[in-house]
């Protein structure tokens, strides 16, 4: 049984056999109805819990139609809406949720939460987003990069924005799958400091995205940040916009992502988000390969 918690607690090797197999099961579903079973059907008997502390479009559902089109069952349990919003400890949820269902995935708020119900569960636990990290999206990131341009080892990947928990995970796999990651942004929203050495810095962004091969941002307020952040954010983030002016400067064929969902001219413009460097649905998409895959590793299948 593996859980997957991190990037940098999974074996490298695994993370590629996992992109890999990804791969290899959407190819097998071209042309298929959404709802077709997969030929092999490795969670048939299978029930999984998707548990969300925090709003969600795209894990919710990716997860829920990838266990079913593996022959598996879901239930998807708001946060909010079971005893663990209400004082029951997240060790004795864990305990219980294990003599029921087969696989957990949670998206929560602290890191400590997602790490307490692995320790306590005896089934799978998969990371959902934490206020730190977001490995499942980075997996379908590294798959779609490598769909569109080949491998990504010794790439250049240039995030602009805030140093956020979706940045973290791109550093964790910048490691793992051995490419370049440049931050820019302000020293205000740097990345925490435990990621330091796992890529560069460079404040000002038409330098940092010069032979860039993918250019990549996210949301300037995250779920987790307070909403009276907002307005100090957007005047701090408003020079790391990507428009087309900043994606003039990267490669020719440089790839542009971001996991959604995006605040359309804010962080990024729509004509980028449109225009031909987009890859931001196929992304979307590779959501479902990614942790399909993700999850045959987690139960051995
Ligand atoms: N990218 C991502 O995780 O989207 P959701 O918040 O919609 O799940
Ligand atoms: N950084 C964003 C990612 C959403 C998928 C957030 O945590 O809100």
């Amino acid at each position: 049984m593996n859980h997957f918690l991190d990037i940098h607690q999974t074996d490298p090797a695994d993370l590629r056999h996992i992109i890999d197999r990804a791969a290899a099961m959407k190819s097998s579903r071209q042309g298929r109805p959404r709802g077709a079973p997969d030929d092999e059907q490795p969670l048939k008997d299978h029930m999984v819990a998707l548990i969300f502390e925090k709003p969600s479009t795209r894990t919710r559902v990716s997860f829920d139609v990838g266990v079913r089109q593996m022959g598996g069952q879901t239930m998807v349990l708001s946060g909010a809406d079971m005893q663990l919003g209400h004082g029951e400890t997240i060790a004795d949820t864990a305990r219980v949720l294990s003599r029921y269902v087969d696989l957990i995935m949670i998206r929560t708020f602290e890191e400590a939460t997602l790490l307490e119900m692995a320790e306590y569960a005896s089934v799978p636990v998969i990371n959902g987003l934490t206020n730190r990290t977001h490995p499942c999206q980075i997996m379908a990131d590294i798959m779609t990069f490598e769909e569109h341009s080949g491998p990504i080892k010794g790439k250049k990947v240039v995030w602009s924005g805030d140093g956020n928990n979706v940045f973290a995970s791109f550093a964790h796999a910048a490691k793992s799958f051995d490419f370049e990651l440049v931050f820019t942004g302000p020293p205000t929203l740097d990345p925490e400091p435990a990621l330091n050495g796992l890529y560069t810095v460079e404040r000002d962004p038409n330098k940092a995205v010069e032979g860039a091969d993918l250019v990549v941002t996210d949301t300037w307020v995250s779920m987790h940040d307070p909403q009276s952040a907002r307005e100090r954010r957007h005047n701090q983030l408003r020079g790391y916009q990507v428009n087309d002016a900043l994606m003039a400067k990267a490669k020719p064929d440089a790839l542009f992502m971001h996991c959604l969902p995006a605040h359309r001219d804010d962080e990024v413009t729509s004509s980028v988000m449109d225009g031909p460097h987009s890859v931001i649905f196929d992304e979307a998409e590779n959501r479902l390969h990614a942790q399909k895959s993700v999850m045959r590793w987690c139960l051995g299948k």
